[in-house]
């Protein structure tokens, strides 16, 4: 999983989904988007982003060095599976949860498949946001395919 985040809700239920599956037995790597390199992605098969927006439809400032270098290094990613999990508000339309949809955007560009919808929050997390979440990351999990990673 890996976490953009600029006041902590996203990483709140991140933490719950994290929780929720390692509970039914998966193996997670959490990681803030700010302690993560591209390059991660060359390592997993299985990727569950989640992130808030900010501004006007843009990327949590955790997420801001990743992406920049995400970009230029330009990885194929067809190895990857994803699925997005997008905080965001209403209030903000046109740009509601635009993070989320610049992350999927630009992973399927790399070649990345996307495993199942993304699961959007607004102005949450309510406790029922947060239960929502769980249940949809067990039906991403259950998406993926169970190919090993390509780097073992
Ligand atoms: C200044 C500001 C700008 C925001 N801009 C957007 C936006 O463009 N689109 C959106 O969907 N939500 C927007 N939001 C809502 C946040 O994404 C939402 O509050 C989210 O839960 C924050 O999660 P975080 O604490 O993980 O960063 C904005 C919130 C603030 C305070």
């Amino acid at each position: 999983m890996l976490i953009g985040t600029q006041t902590g809700n996203t990483e709140t239920v991140a933490e719950s989904v994290a929780q929720h599956l390692a509970q039914e037995g998966h193996s997670i790597h959490f990681v803030d988007l700010a302690d993560a390199y591209p390059e991660i992605l060359l390592e997993y098969n299985h990727l569950i982003l989640a992130t808030s927006t900010w501004g006007d439809g843009e990327l949590p400032d955790n997420a801001l060095d990743f992406f920049e270098t995400f970009l230029t290094l330009a990885p194929e990613l067809s190895h990857l599976q994803f699925a997005i999990l997008a905080l965001g508000d209403h209030t903000y339309d046109p740009y509601f949860c635009k993070a989320g949809e610049i992350f999927d955007t630009t992973l399927s560009r790399f070649g990345a498949q996307k495993a199942f919808s993304t699961y959007e929050i607004d102005a949450g997390p309510t406790r029922e946001d947060i239960r929502g979440a769980c249940y949809w990351s067990s039906q991403v999990c259950a998406s993926f395919s169970g190919e090993p990673a390509p780097f073992g």
